[in-house]
């Protein structure tokens, strides 16, 4: 090799590390509209980290299955509802990779090979199974459910992903796939990084109840879709301090609902809130006016980016589609290189 040569390698090389960012990893069960918890959980992170990081978004539609594997029908339309909750918060397909879970099928041969190595008392001791399964009512698990971390790993792998930004539960699932990457090395070769999880530095968002985090099953969310009266109507049937029956009665922000999302979307007027309430200068309804304006406006933006998806469906499709082929393109490479360190590449030369 001449000189030349030597430095153009080296700068292809540093071409390389500079060009390949590190890579996230993280998505959604596609089980209908996202909500204002999701967007505090992680969606925020992601629209902020996609500007830096090569993002993979997953609408783990398989996964999705393992709880909702008698009504199918609905997953069509929820694969869309949430793509279009990605956009419309923020996510620029131009720089993330938006794709779904079961068309990139070598996801599921992953899950096969990763299987090999995980005991059933493994899975049987994740604690976000045990209460989820609980959550579900099962008596009995099926092997998909309890086997949907091993998937998880799968989703995460398959493409080399270092961070994975998720909400606390997802934890023991990031745990299971640093064990099974980290075997997966040892005993094979050093294909995968371990990836680490990002937690939202917000805690949990409560629900309209104050009673439960925020969530569809339970009827106590506000979702990035609803409209602006809906928004409004929402606030004022949201729990507030049941020690305040008189609006000059000192309040108690800490239990209080509204205050909390004062705090997650009204930063700027919390701190006055927090006062004039404990003080009882503010009453529970102005209180609930102005965090009802300032919900609607930082929905605004994603209302209006929406609109063209909402007219132009076909546009939502055309982005999965292209972030399905990509994230397939990587995927083969990744399983090409799975299957050379497990000895199964039979045919290659
Ligand atoms: N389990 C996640 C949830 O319920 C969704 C999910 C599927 C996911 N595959 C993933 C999250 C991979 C992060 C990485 O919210």
């Amino acid at each position: 090799m001449t000189r030349s040569q030597a430095l153009l390698n080296q700068i292809k090389g540093d071409n390389l590390m500079t060009d390949s960012r590190q890579r996230i990893l993280t998505g959604d069960r596609p089980t209908g509209k996202l909500h204002l918890g999701h967007y505090v959980g992680s969606l925020k992170n992601r629209v902020e980290l996609q500007n830096k990081y090569d993002t993979f978004l997953i609408i783990a539609d398989v996964q999705a299955l393992t709880t909702n594997f008698e009504s199918p029908e609905q997953l069509s339309q929820d694969v869309r509802q949430v793509a279009r909750d990605y956009l419309a918060a923020g996510i620029d397909p131009e720089k993330a990779t938006i794709f779904v879970q079961s068309m990139v099928p070598e996801i599921a041969e992953l899950t096969v090979f990763f299987s090999m190595i995980v005991t059933v008392n493994q899975l049987r001791h994740n604690p976000t199974i045990k209460a989820e399964s609980e959550q579900y009512g099962y008596k009995e698990m099926t092997y998909g459910f309890l086997g949907y971390p091993i998937s998880q790993a799968a989703d995460i792998s398959f493409c080399k992903a270092n961070l994975v930004p998720v909400g606390e539960d997802q934890i023991p699932h990031i745990e299971q796939t640093r064990k099974i990457v980290r075997k997966f090395n040892n005993m094979y070769d050093q294909v995968f990084p371990e990836p680490e999880a990002l937690i939202s530095d917000f805690p949990r968002l409560m629900g309209l109840d104050g009673k439960a985090k925020m969530s569809k099953s339970l009827n106590n969310a506000i979702y990035l879709s609803d409209t602006e009266k809906e928004v409004n109507q929402k606030i004022m049937q949201a729990k507030t301090d049941p020690a305040r029956i008189h609006k000059d009665d000192p309040g108690h922000p800490e239990v209080c609902t509204v205050f909390h999302y004062h705090q997650a979307f009204n930063t700027d007027e919390s701190d006055e809130i927090e006062a004039d309430c404990r003080a009882g200068r503010i009453g529970c309804v102005a209180c609930k006016k102005r965090l009802g304006k300032k919900l609607n406006l930082f929905l605004d933006p994603m209302r209006e980016r929406r609109i063209k998806y909402i007219e132009n469906p076909a546009l939502i499709d055309e982005i999965l589609m292209r972030g399905t082929e990509k994230a397939r393109k990587v995927a083969g490479e990744t399983l090409s290189q799975v299957r050379a360190a497990m000895k199964l590449d039979y045919f290659s030369a």
